[in-house]
Parts: C-alpha cells; sequence; structure tokens
C-alpha cells in the first residue's frame, strides 16, 4: 500500500508518500517547507500566521512530490487531524478530505502524537516490540504513555503545566536566544557547565509519572533576574542537566512499574543528544533486556513520513474516516 500524507499541525508544511510492502516502510518522497524563522520574528508560532503559511506552500509541495492530479498511484491519504493549532490543522485536513473525496481514496484521520511515535519505525532493522513505553517529548505534549500493541495506548502521566519543548523555547527567550529554544539551548550547552547552578529536579519525589515543568522554568527566571553577570552555556547546560536528571529518573520509574520490553523516546525534544544518550545509557543498565529506540535526526521534528506510517498502520487495520465530515481537533487525545 502507498500512503500520502499531509501534516500542518503547527510550522512546518509537510507532504510525504510512504510504502509498507510485508511491514516495511519505504520513504518515496518526503518534502517539509519550516515557518521556524517567520515566527522567531514574533518570538514563537502565531497561529493565524502559521495557517496562511501553510495554504501558500501546500500545493508548491503537492507539486514537487509528484502526484498526478487523478492521485494515480496513491491507495490511501493520511492527514494530521490533531492535536495542534486549529487554523494551521484545518488547512491540511481541508485538503486530505478534498482529495480523499475527488479521488475516491480512503482518508485516515492521524494524531500527530501517533506520528511521533511511529517514527522510530522507520531507518530501523529492529523496530520496538510490545509492550513498549513511550516518552513523548515535543513543544506542546510530555507523555508517558504504554503502547501493548500496534494502536493500543494507556496515558500514564503528563505534565500538569508545560511541555518540556515549551519549557526549552521559553528559557530560551529569557535568555535572549530565537526561536525554536531546544537547540539553541542544545548548542549553548555545549559550552557550559552543567553542575554550575542547581535548579530543581521536579517532582521526583511523588510517586506518580506526571511531570512538571513550569517551577524549573521560574527557577531559571528568579536566578536570571538575581545575577547579573551570567553565563548563557552554564545556564542552559545547568537547565538542560535538570531536565534531563528528571526526565530519566521518571523514565527509569516508569520501567520499574509497567516492565516494557521496550522505550521509545520521540517528538521534538528527543533530537536533544544528551537527552537520548543519558536515557539510553541507563537502559543499558538495566537487568532485564529493554531495548531503547529514539527517531533518525532528521524524523524527530515535525514531518508527514512519521503520519505516513501511522496512516499506513490504521489503514492496514481498516480505520478509515469519512471524508465528509472529518473535523480537525486542537485537542485530540491519542488516550
Ligand atoms: O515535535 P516538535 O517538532 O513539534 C511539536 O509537535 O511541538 O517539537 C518542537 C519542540 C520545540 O519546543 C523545540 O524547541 C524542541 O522541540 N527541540 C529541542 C531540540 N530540537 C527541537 N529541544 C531540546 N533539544 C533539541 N535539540
Ligand atoms: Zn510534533
Amino acid at each position: 500500500m502507498r500512503i500520502l500524507a499531509i501534516e500542518t499541525s503547527c510550522d512546518e508544511t509537510a507532504v510525504a508518500i510512504v510504502s509498507m510492502m510485508d511491514g516495511v516502510f519505504t520513504i518515496e518522497k518526503s518534502i517539509l517547507s519550516s515557518q521556524a524563522k517567520i515566527h522567531a520574528l514574533y518570538g514563537g508560532v502565531v497561529p493565524e500566521v502559521a495557517a496562511r503559511e501553510h495554504a501558500a506552500w501546500i500545493f508548491p509541495l503537492m507539486k514537487d512530490v509528484g502526484v498526478s492530479p487523478e492521485g494515480e498511484g496513491i491507495d490511501a491519504i493520511a492527514v494530521t487531524a490533531g492535536p495542534g493549532l486549529v487554523p494551521a490543522l484545518r488547512i491540511g485536513v481541508e485538503l486530505g478530505k478534498t482529495l480523499a473525496w475527488a479521488w475516491n481514496k480512503p482518508l485516515v484521520a492521524v494524531n500527530h502524537l501517533e506520528g511521533h511515535i511511529y517514527s522510530v519505525w522507520l531507518n530501523t532493522e529492529k523496530p520496538p516490540s510490545f509492550p513498549a513505553l513511550s516518552l513523548l517529548v515535543s513543544g506542546g505534549h510530555t507523555e508517558f504513555i504504554l503502547m501493548k500493541d500496534h494502536g493500543d495506548y494507556t496515558l500514564l502521566g503528563m505534565t500538569r503545566d508545560d511541555a518540556v519543548g515549551e519549557a526549552f523555547d521559553k528559557v530560551a527567550k529569557m535568555l535572549g536566544l530565537p526561536y525554536p529554544g531546544g537547540p539553541q539551548i542544545s548548542r549553548e550547552a555545549l559550552e557550559g557547565d552543567a553542575t554550575a547552578i542547581s535548579f530543581p529536579r521536579p517532582m521526583l519525589d511523588s510517586q506518580d509519572l506526571d511531570l512538571s515543568f513550569s517551577g524549573l522554568k521560574t527557577a531559571v527566571r528568579v536566578y536570571l533576574s538575581e545575577h547579573d553577570d551570567i553565563s548563557v552555556a552554564d545556564v542552559s547546560a545547568s537547565f538542560l542537566q535538570a531536565v534531563v536528571d528528571t526526565l530519566v529518573a521518571k523514565t527509569m520509574r516508569a520501567i520499574t512499574q509497567t516492565k516494557p520490553v521496550s522505550v521509545i523516546l520521540s517528538g521534538g525534544v528527543s533530537a536533544n543528544r544528551v537527552l537520548r544518550e543519558t536515557l539510553q545509557s541507563s537502559i543499558s543498565q538495566l537487568d532485564a533486556e529493554v531495548t531503547f529506540h529514539a527517531p533518525d535526526l532528521s524524523l524527530s521534528g515535525d514531518n508527514a513520513v512519521m503520519i505516513a506510517v501511522a496512516g499506513l498502520m490504521k489503514a492496514s487495520r481498516g480505520e478509515y474516516v469519512d471524508p465528509l465530515t472529518l473535523v480537525a481537533d486542537p485537542n485530540m487525545r491519542l488516550a
């Protein structure tokens, strides 16, 4: 089966064609147009601006991806239906619905978070086995999800306030670094001392799998207001270390509680090298054999390939939606 996927939930306009044969995925085409530079002017993503940019870019991208006007060779269409920014989501959803109706092809509504999780099924010879514990860390979400099988999700815990990517973006702003802040802080941190400032490791005492990053963000703000001569590199490295320590400690607790055979790290923040390496190394020291999976760096941020893979899996189960009634859902839940 060959699927055409469309992703417009935030600030990347992306289109991809991916095929699945005997459980193996092949990326045939993947095109992405990032609006990050435009939103950097405003210090964050402006939903209406994002929608306008998606509308301007989606047709040139469809042309570049090489689909024929009749949709020949495409078996189904997958589109991100949520969660995300409503005006942005609508551009992709309306296009997906229109194409599905005009071409008379089945339509799959993909949850963006499910897309991130499926990014680890690409470029690998050994995909995760079940049960898999998923730590999803993006600009809008920070969640522990237990995946017992394809399409079978249980929410174990989530952030009670800011998503971890959001905390990176806000701390970067305080430090005068441009949007998106995650890659900037990661770069600054390379030159800094992670033990220079002792920021809090939130929620480590609570036995649940919830997280919180707003207090850590405030601790950085207080530190900056009380010190004149700060080192951006040291603040970045110390903040990053607090985030990594917290996420890794909570993930290890989640492993103890749920006993998975695989751990999946995904979402934009999974691009962070310190987080990847620390988590991988902690998992490798466990007595039980637990495999670790993180996406190829080219697929850690938003893209349409991951939407295609999640879409192909749903299509293989016959989970289609009606192109006349699908509505973008900004709060769409996975579990
Ligand atoms: O998954 P994603 O591309 O979009 C959402 O679905 O939200 O995640 C974007 C988030 C942003 O907050 C960005 O700052 C963060 O991922 N990010 C990083 C890194 N690269 C991107 N955070 C930490 N370290 C990075 N290397
Ligand atoms: Zn995302």
